[in-house]
């Protein structure tokens, strides 16, 4: 398998920054010097300095959970890449469903800040996943499609290898409802044949397909073992050491 397994942990907006680096420190004494598999720790803001610092030395990477695509300027609130880069930041999650549901963002929005990333050396973590309406009316393929397409428009060939995509259906997000692994395993090859087209097959076999939606130690070792799930994007069960520490351990028993 070329393609190294990746668990990323999105803590949302959770944890102050004290917490954070006791959640951080924790991680890094349980897992910090494996290297079977990659592992993204997301924070909020607020702690992403405090994590750099409790992760500083160990094999653990930091990411942001978004950020906007201009470099600076007048943008009240909003975070930039060179900024989250300054923090040594390696990662930043784009388009997560709950950023498009609540904040609004678009597919337009959401590939200005893919392209944003990528030129200022971060990867994104581009989320695309359909709302349970969506996979009821048989759309899911299609919402998906469109959601990668036009999040990744203008991404280079050279560059694409460096692309994650998080398919999260959801439905699935701390709803406890994990897609089964047929569903997640369809809709994950049907990515790569998306970025075969758009990439070519060697950029394409490159590029990790995280699954995302209430992944839990329990489901994890089966999802996991399927062709093209590359690793896992996991909220609720990252806030916690024991349970991440277990998912990675998991992906590495995968790998
Ligand atoms: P849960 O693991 O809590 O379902 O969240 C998934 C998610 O949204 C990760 O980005």
């Amino acid at each position: 398998m070329i393609r190294k397994k990746l668990i990323a942990g999105n803590w949302k907006m959770n944890k102050t920054s004290a917490d954070a680096v006791s959640l951080a420190r924790e991680l890094v004494s349980a897992i910090g010097s494996q290297s079977d598999v990659e592992v993204v720790i997301c924070p909020p803001f607020t702690s992403l300095e405090g994590a750099a610092k409790a992760i500083d030395g160990s094999l653990i990477k930091l990411g942001a959970q978004n950020m906007h695509f201009e470099a600076s300027g007048a943008f009240t609130g909003e975070v930039s890449a060179p900024m989250l880069r300054a923090l040594f930041a390696t990662h930043v999650i784009l388009g997560h469903s709950e950023r498009r549901a609540l904040f609004g963002e678009s597919d337009e929005l959401v590939n200005r800040k893919v392209l944003a990333a990528l030129k200022n050396q971060l990867r994104p973590i581009l989320c695309v996943g359909e709302s349970l309406a969506e996979r009821e009316a048989g759309s899911t393929l299609k919402v998906v499609q469109a959601q990668t397409e036009r999040g990744l428009e203008g991404v280079s060939r050279e560059l694409a290898p460096t692309l994650v995509i998080a398919y999260e259906p959801v439905w699935a997000i701390g709803t406890g409802k994990v897609a089964t692994t047929e569903q997640a395993q369809e809709v994950h090859a049907f990515i790569r044949g998306l970025l075969t087209k758009l990439f070519g097959d060697p950029a394409a076999q490159k590029v990790r397909i995280l699954y995302g939606g209430s992944m839990k130690p329990a489901n994890a070792p089966e999802l996991l073992a399927q062709k093209d799930i590359d690793g896992g994007l996991i909220g609720g069960a990252s806030l916690e050491a024991r349970s991440f520490v277990e998912l990675v351990k998991a992906a590495a028993a995968a790998s």
